[in-house]
């Protein structure tokens, strides 16, 4: 293959062409990166290029993509990489082994004689250092890189500092708005009295019936995640009724019915899928399997298989505990209606699983307690 400094200026496009159509199709940060590091390979004729990331203690950069080798972690005080990321400086050495600031730590474990070595510091839109791009052994006949090859490099990094920058974005709009909606779901509870306990726990049953269901653990994800937002519809509930110390007469009961569909018209106007899950199960949760739920009267799988295990998971979650109108059932109960409405209130298959894995439904319980 031809060095790219023979290149001209319209090959060199093109080979940049050729990477961004890659990326292009991409929707995974670290798949991205990879192209990324393939095409500052490319451009600057090198044998390897790494990718370095400052940890968030900034005490350690580790390699996120590396030709050639497994990951690993230096401390940010060592080495060439270590010295142009702390010192925001851009380096070139023909060779490394001349140099005091190279560890050669890594070459000793690698069995590679890295040579020459190019590093370019990556920073993000506030310019703080992100990690660096490095290049090494140049493929030419002398081996050592040249300003322009520097330049091309650049260009690779900004484009990797882009894709670091919008990545960790979408981690921390998804961490808050994981957040937000959790809060929103324990709100929900708290007014009624109940602990965030209880949504953490309706969570975690959840996930583990949607896994013994046989859900990928992504949409058994979605669905933890979204669980706890069940009883959202609670927050329009009057106080009244929504703590009345006893049991309902029928006009209280018609009242409280309705915090399944206040929940989902309140989260029904989102595209995200979290909220539109957390829709699903406000609306479902209180529907029966044998059509004589609320607030549709749905039966068997018409009922969003969301909506079925949050079921199961609330009512186990709230007949073990302490509420405004009533005290907690003991556990010989609790399983006495569950085998009493497999079929009825809930899917059966879902009532089998939870006996199968009722070790672990016992633990997360015991996880998760409420302290007093
Ligand atoms: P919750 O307390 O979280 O209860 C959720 C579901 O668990 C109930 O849905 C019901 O299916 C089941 N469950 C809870 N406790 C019992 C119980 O003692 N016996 C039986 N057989 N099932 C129980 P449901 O019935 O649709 O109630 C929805 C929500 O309405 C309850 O959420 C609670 O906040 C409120 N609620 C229901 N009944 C009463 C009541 O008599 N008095 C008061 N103050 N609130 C009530
Ligand atoms: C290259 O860009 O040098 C080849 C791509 C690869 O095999 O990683
Ligand atoms: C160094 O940064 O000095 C060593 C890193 C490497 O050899 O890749
Ligand atoms: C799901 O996989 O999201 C649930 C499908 C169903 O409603 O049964
Ligand atoms: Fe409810
Ligand atoms: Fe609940």
């Amino acid at each position: 293959m031809k060095h790219a400094r023979t290149l001209n200026a319209i090959e060199i496009l093109e080979l940049i062409f050729h990477y961004l159509t890659q990326v292009s199709v991409l929707r995974d940060y670290d798949d991205i990166i990879n192209v990324l590091a393939d095409m500052g390979r490319a451009l600057t004729s090198s044998d390897r290029c790494t990718v370095w990331i400052v940890s968030d203690d900034k005490k350690t950069i580790w390699t996120k993509v590396a030709h050639g080798m497994d990951a690993i972690e230096l401390d940010i005080n060592s080495g060439v990489v270590g010295n142009a990321i702390t010192k925001g400086e851009k380096v070139i050495i023909d060779d490394v082994y001349q140099d005091s600031r190279f560890n050669p730590d890594i070459d000793k474990i690698t069995g590679y004689v890295t040579k020459s070595m190019m590093v370019v510091p990556m920073y993000d839109n506030d310019n703080q250092i992100i990690g660096a791009f490095q290049v090494i052994n140049h493929r030419g006949e002398k081996g050592v890189f040249e300003e322009r090859d520097m330049e091309r490099l650049m260009l690779a990094t900004t484009y990797a500092a882009e894709t670091i920058v919008s990545a960790r974005l979408a981690n921390e709009i998804e961490a808050t708005q994981r957040e937000v909606i959790f809060t929103m779901g324990a709100i929900g509870e708290s007014r009624s009295k109940e602990t965030g306990n209880h949504v953490k726990r309706v969570a975690e049953y959840s996930y583990l019936l949607a896994i013994a269901y046989g859900l990928d653990p992504k949409e058994a994800e979605l669905l933890k995640q979204a669980s706890p937002m069940h009883d959202i519809g609670k927050v329009a509930i009057p106080d009244a009724i929504l703590n009345k110390p006893g049991p309902f007469n029928e006009h209280e009961r018609e009242i409280m019915n309705t915090h399944a569909e206040l929940g989902y018209s309140m989260l029904k106007k989102s595209e995200r899928s979290l909220i539109k899950a957390a829709a699903t199960v406000a609306y479902e949760h209180h529907e029966k399997w044998d059509g004589t739920g609320y607030p549709n009267g749905l039966a068997g799988e018409d009922i969003h298989l969301f909506g079925r295990i949050t079921a199961l998971a609330d009512v186990f979650d709230a007949l073990g505990s302490d509420r405004c109108y009533k005290k907690a059932w003991d556990d010989e109960k609790i399983f006495a209606l569950f085998k009493e409405e497999r079929g009825k209130h809930f899917d059966p298959k879902l009532v089998d699983l939870f006996f199968e894995n009722l070790d672990q439904f016992l633990e997360i319980r015991e996880r998760f307690k409420d302290e007093f």
